[in-house]
């Protein structure tokens, strides 16, 4: 579904990827890790149009997607969640997902002013659209509540509800589990597995959290400084030699 060629991206004089390469397949929860400054949230920016690449193309669903600006690349069916959290703390639970919806797939909607048509028919079916989503990620009594009222768990959760406003086909996630404790961990966990179960949406997924990944992935790339040094199935990533010692002192 996504193939990654030959990227590089240098940041002054600092080589953030270098020639990196690997795919996702579709229908997979693949996850992309590495120790931090490895590049993966660079990655992610690539691939959703926010960075563009110095070298190297990106495909999705054989289309090259290198050089398009995010808003077509949402609008293709790619849709991602942020490491730190871009919630409009005030605007309600919501409201948030409807604005998602919206400035990710209408470009003309920002240069409108901000000024949402609530009352046309369509809104309305987006409207019932977005309460739907949140229904089904499990925030619906909380779409009144302003959003820097919930905790940070339920602002995770919004953040993917955002994400799936635009009803992609491949859901890119950077550190969902952030901030988490134990118990919203295993229900990310679950949620992200019912997402790809239920609605058919392929996930790449960037995090920390090594008991999440190794439990959800069916699929694991390690980046480290820029490079991929692994790539494979959790069981065989866990016990490469060369993963366990750029982890050295992280828990793997
Ligand atoms: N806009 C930028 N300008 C300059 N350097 C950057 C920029 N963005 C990222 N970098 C650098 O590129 C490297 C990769 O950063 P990146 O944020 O992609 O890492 P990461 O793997 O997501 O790390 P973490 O796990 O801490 O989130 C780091 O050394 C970072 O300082
Ligand atoms: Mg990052």
């Amino acid at each position: 579904m996504l193939n990654v060629n030959g990227i590089t991206k240098i940041f002054g004089g600092l080589v953030a990827l270098k020639d990196v390469s690997f795919s996702v397949q579709e229908g997979y929860i693949s996850a992309l890790i590495g120790p931090n400054g490895a590049g993966k949230t660079t990655l992610m920016n690539i691939i959703s149009g926010i960075l563009t690449p110095d070298k190297g193309k990106i495909f999705f669903e054989d289309q090259e997607i290198s050089n398009l600006q995010s808003v077509r690349i949402a609008k293709m069916g790619i849709s991602r969640t942020f490491q730190h959290l871009e919630v409009f703390s005030n605007l309600s639970v919501l409201e948030n997902v409807m604005v998602a919806r919206y400035t990710k797939t209408k470009s003309g909607f920002i240069s409108s002013g901000l000024k949402l048509p609530f009352a046309k028919k369509e809104e309305l079916t987006a409207k019932k659209k977005c309460e739907e989503i949140l229904d089904y990620i499990g925030l619906y009594n909380r779409k009144n509540e302003i959003a820097s009222n919930l905790p940070i768990g339920e602002q995770r959760t919004l953040e993917i509800a955002r994400a799936l406003a635009t009803e992609p086909k491949l859901l890119l996630l950077d550190e969902p589990a952030a901030g988490l404790n134990i118990k919203e961990t295993k229900m990310l966990g679950e949620t992200i597995k019912r997402i790809r179960q239920e609605k058919g949406i392929t996930i790449l997924l960037v995090d920390h959290d090594m008991e999440l990944v190794m439990k959800i992935s069916d699929w694991i790339t390690v980046l480290n400084f820029g490079e991929v040094i692994a790539d494979g199935k959790p069981s065989d990533v866990q016990k490469d030699p060369v993963v366990i010692k750029a982890y050295l002192g992280e828990e793997l």
